[in-house]
């Protein structure tokens, strides 16, 4: 992807770009702040998988958002992670990157996008649903501490 500078549905330029080596860090940062469960040697193994599909939102040059995206033996898209620093979320970056999300598995001929959801987060699931995903299934003790995943999908 080339890097594209937009402004966000709430107005904010951000720059949109492919995550690089250097990048990790600050995504460690924000991933850890959002209490998400991966760690860096992981991101970095997907990365290397399918390098496209891990983007990141960075304003003033510094990272402010990622999203990690894989492609499933179903030949689906899943979103595996997405998070914004705290302190530029509400400002449409979460979405942007959707966006930009779907964009890319439409052009590699993708259908379907898939993800998995806590089902206390319901700031998530109404920016999943505001941007067209269903509720699909249920999945108790998905994540480490117990807690339920709500599978959403989307078609492209
Ligand atoms: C979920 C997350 C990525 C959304 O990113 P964001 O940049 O804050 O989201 P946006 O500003 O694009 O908001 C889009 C929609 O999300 C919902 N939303 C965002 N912040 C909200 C808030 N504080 N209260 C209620 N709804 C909110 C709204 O539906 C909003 O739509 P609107 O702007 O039309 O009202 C971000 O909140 C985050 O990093 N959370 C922690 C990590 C996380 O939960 N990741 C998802 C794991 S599945």
């Amino acid at each position: 992807m080339k890097p594209m500078v937009i402004s966000t549905t709430k107005g904010l330029e951000i720059r949109i770009r492919n995550f690089e080596m250097a990048d990790i860090r600050r995504v460690m940062e924000i991933e850890e702040e959002a209490f998400l469960e991966g760690d860096a040697d992981l991101y970095l193994e997907l990365y290397r998988e399918w390098p496209e599909g891990f983007i990141v939102a960075e304003r003033n040059g510094r990272v402010i958002g990622f999203e990690v995206l894989i492609l499933t033996p179903e030949e689906e898209g899943r979103v595996f992670a997405i998070a914004v620093d705290s302190r530029f979320r509400g400002k449409g970056v979460g979405r942007a990157l959707l966006k930009t999300a779907f964009n890319l598995l439409r052009k590699h001929k993708i259908g379907f996008v898939r993800l998995e959801v806590r089902v206390s987060n319901w700031i998530a699931q109404r920016l999943y649903k505001s941007m067209g995903f269903t509720e699909i299934g249920f999945v108790p003790f998905y994540y480490k501490d117990g807690e339920a995943a709500i599978l959403m999908r989307k078609v492209l």
